[in-house]
């Protein structure tokens, strides 16, 4: 028996614009999916103890997916449950061994589809503790890898490096295209405002991609986002959190220009402004979920805390782990 954790994460900069080639910055936050895997005869099994699906037992040979008798919408058991199955068959790739079978327990601390990155979590962990369940230690470049043609699969193609890269490698990482880096980064105080709901991120990005198509000054915007991601860089290699915080509020800005923010996310921003925060933004696909806010005092998280609108609000510093085996 094995068990991994992989950190959720905050886009820093550059969502979106990242689809286009453009660089983004994502930053690993100390909210992790736990992943527990021991082999099995046949078949897998799994327990999402935390996914705030309530708790569900699923029993299914891969593909042929069960359906669990729970009362919450199929859609987000079957996304659930996709990630999980290619995780495994990822996992028995690696290792050779196409008839493996598994029990699998998910405990996740990131809320579902709202920005942060907790697919990308629970896919790392479920590799790298699948993977080392069979005897195989992979290296983190082949991890990420593996845990991004995964996301690639269940998203139908929709899926750039920067959730599942950051999501291992932990810390700050800078994603262009095909080139994934990570990046030194001064400890950086995130304040992180919930929703309780969750944007379609295809949906979302199909609707930049129109406006891009459509107006010459939506395709300026996107490259505008990449120019703020460079500025960004070179804040994060000067622990510059005050310029870091002007750049966030600017591609807020730029990504509620693109239709992508709401009236929720744009009220936490706001309330994080207010509260003294030197920058927020909405973080990932955008429609409803969480911002990120830049705030070393508790100010931020009171005040998203009175915010209509906001269900939730926590603190999380930068994870500089990344993906780690919890036990044996
Ligand atoms: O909402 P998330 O964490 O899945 O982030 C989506 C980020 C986008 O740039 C909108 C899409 C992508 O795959 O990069």
């Amino acid at each position: 028996m094995v068990t991994s954790s992989a950190p959720g994460k905050v886009y820093l900069f550059g969502e979106h614009a990242v689809v286009y080639g453009e660089p983004a910055v994502p930053c690993a936050i100390e909210r992790r999916a736990r992943v527990t895997v021991e082999e099995r005869a046949e078949g897998v099994r799994v327990h999402a103890g935390d996914l705030t699906l309530d708790g569900f037992t699923v029993e299914y040979d891969d593909a042929a997916a069960g359906h669990p008798d729970v009362d919450v919408p199929d859609s987000l058991v079957e996304a659930g449950v996709g990630y999980v199955n290619e995780a495994i068959s990822q996992a028995r790739d690696a290792a050779d061994d196409g008839t493996a079978g598994f029990d699998v327990t998910v405990d996740s601390e990131i809320p579902l589809g709202a920005g942060i990155g907790s697919s990308a979590a629970v896919v790392v962990a479920a590799i790298d503790a699948a993977t080392r369940e069979l005897g195989v230690e992979l290296s983190r470049e082949e991890l990420a890898d593996r845990a991004y043609r995964v996301e690639y699969t269940v998203q139908d193609g929709q899926a750039s490096r920067a959730d599942t890269f950051c999501s291992t490698m932990g810390g700050a990482v800078r994603v262009e295209g095909e080139d994934c880096r990570t990046l030194p980064a001064p400890d950086l105080p995130f304040v992180i405002g919930y929703d309780g709901g969750a944007g379609d991120t295809g949906a979302l990005v199909a609707g930049v991609r129109d406006l891009k198509e459509t107006y010459g000054f939506a395709a300026d915007t996107v490259a505008a986002i990449g120019d703020i991601v460079r500025r960004g860089e070179a804040a994060l290699a000067d622990g510059d959190v005050a310029e870091l915080g002007r750049l966030m509020d600017f591609n807020h800005g730029l990504l509620e220009a693109l239709g992508v923010s709401s009236r929720s996310l744009d009220a936490m921003v706001w309330a994080a402004r207010d509260a003294g925060a030197p920058g927020a933004k909405l973080t990932g696909a955008g429609g409803g979920g969480c911002v990120v806010a830049l705030d070393e005092t508790t100010e931020t998280a009171t005040a998203l805390e009175y915010t209509p609108g906001c269900q939730q609000a926590f603190r999380a510093e930068l994870d500089t782990d990344g993906v780690r085996v919890e036990g044996r």
